[in-house]
């Protein structure tokens, strides 16, 4: 299957090249001098080795825990995570989720690197420069390994922060939500920033009682000036991340997946039926950056027949077809690309794209009226029509697919590719 994907892709770098566009090295090239250690950027100031393995109890761990070790690092560090594989046979890589990396560390295996198999290993190397809360987990076999437990946080903090800053990330195994590690108690008065972080492949809702908060962060994006807001519920699609900020009113115990206190507390579920926050008309508005677009795609999402196995089963299609059937899409460097993405099935497909985030410019007709809101994970609920849009940044070859990942896998994926 990773091999028919790979030969896909490199016939579709050919015929792009065919076709008279600029060429570039292709996946296929790369893979065959795939290098070990990246590209130089740098002396690491900030090292991790990561080793997958199957534990005990059958979880997929990394370093043995699930999630797998906070990695925590500070604007202008240089990151080196050396990923191992002991025993998952069906490979492994390292994919930070959110974060903008080079392409060549985006560890979407079949396109931007060889899956690390038992034995094997592959260094990871890149600059922490975008200071925000992400998430790593494996790309290879990625609905089996995350749902068994190769995931965890990645926080990128900047040089000086005031009060108690953690992360929160949430993830059911069967249907019980794993507690983070305990942080402590936190005095009345203290700061607080939450990092919520949504890794698995449904929404999930949240609820921060008791006091005001702000949403000051999204997807690893500041919100421009949001206000506080209180008796909200936040709704983090898959992959998704909110930052939230409060002023601790009494005193705030931190404790795992919950944040314990007489007020504020959080909870990931079940939470009260509060009316949920909408990012699309929070935060101060300031206008789109591009007039015109310089290239156009829509994406229709829809449920389809596929017959090209032995049995027909459903596949979640993107234009009629299914991975890795789907056309590339094309952009060429430095171009804004919008993407018009229509969910015409009746399930949510959260979207995420790699390497870049996107501004939304409207859902379902209304356009945003709030802050900038730059994200990498959306839901596009069933029957909805999201508009987007991105400057072609950063090239390479990138996957662009659903975040349910059972239907990432079952077709839901394309790429979007460099001329
Ligand atoms: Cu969070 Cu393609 O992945
Ligand atoms: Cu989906």
């Amino acid at each position: 299957r990773q091999f028919s994907r790979l030969t896909s892709m490199a016939a579709v770098v050919a015929l792009v090249a065919g076709a008279g566009f600029a060429t570039r090295p292709g996946p296929s090239s790369r893979h065959e001098h795939a290098p070990l250690v990246a590209a130089n950027v740098g002396e690491p100031t900030k090292r991790f080795t990561l080793t997958a393995s199957i534990a005990r109890d059958g979880a997929w761990a990394f370093n043995g825990q699930v999630p797998g070790p906070e990695l925590a690092v500070t604007v202008g560090d240089v990151l080196e995570v050396t990923l191992r594989n002991k025993d998952i046979s069906r490979g492994v890589t390292l994919h930070w989720h959110g974060y903008d990396v080079p392409n060549d560390q985006d560890g979407v295996p079949g396109v931007t690197q060889d899956a690390v198999m038992p034995g094997g290993e592959f260094v990871y190397r890149f600059r922490a420069d975008q200071a925000g809360t992400y998430w790593y987990h494996t790309h290879s076999a990625s609905d089996i390994g995350v749902r068994k437990g190769l995931y965890g946080v990645l926080v990128v903090r900047p040089t000086s922060i005031t009060g108690v800053d953690v992360t929160v990330p949430v993830h059911t195994l069967g249907n019980v939500l794993l507690p983070s590690p305990t942080v402590g108690t936190v005095a009345p008065g203290t700061p607080v920033r939450l990092r919520l972080i949504n890794t698995d492949s449904t929404t999930h809702r949240y609820a921060v009682t008791g006091g005001p908060f702000r949403v000051a962060a999204i997807d690893g994006r500041d919100l421009d000036d949001p206000s506080p807001v209180r008796d909200k519920a936040l709704l983090l699609p898959a992959g998704g991340r909110y930052d939230v900020t409060l002023v601790a009113p009494a005193a705030l115990h931190v404790d795992g997946r919950a944040v314990w206190s007489s007020s504020p507390s959080l909870s990931a579920s079940p939470s009260p039926s509060w009316p949920v926050l909408d990012p699309l008309s929070y935060g101060a508005p300031s206008p789109v950056p591009w007039s015109r677009f310089d290239r156009s795609f829509t994406l229709v999402l829809d449920r389809g027949l596929d017959l090209r196995g032995l049995l027909p089963r459903y596949a979640h299609t993107v234009n009629g077809a299914a991975d890795p059937d789907i056309p590339v899409q094309v952009v060429r460097r430095g171009e804004v690309v919008r993407f018009t993405i229509v969910n015409r099935s009746l399930v949510v497909h959260p979207w995420h794209l790699h390497g870049h985030h996107v501004l939304v410019l409207s859902r379902d007709g209304k356009a945003a009226t709030g802050s900038p809101l730059w994200l990498d994970s959306f839901d596009v609920l069933p029957g909805e029509v999201w508009e987007v849009a991105f400057v072609a940044d950063n090239p390479g070859m990138w996957a662009n697919h659903c975040h349910n990942l059972p239907h990432a896998d079952a077709g839901m994926m394309l790429h979007l590719a460099y001329a």
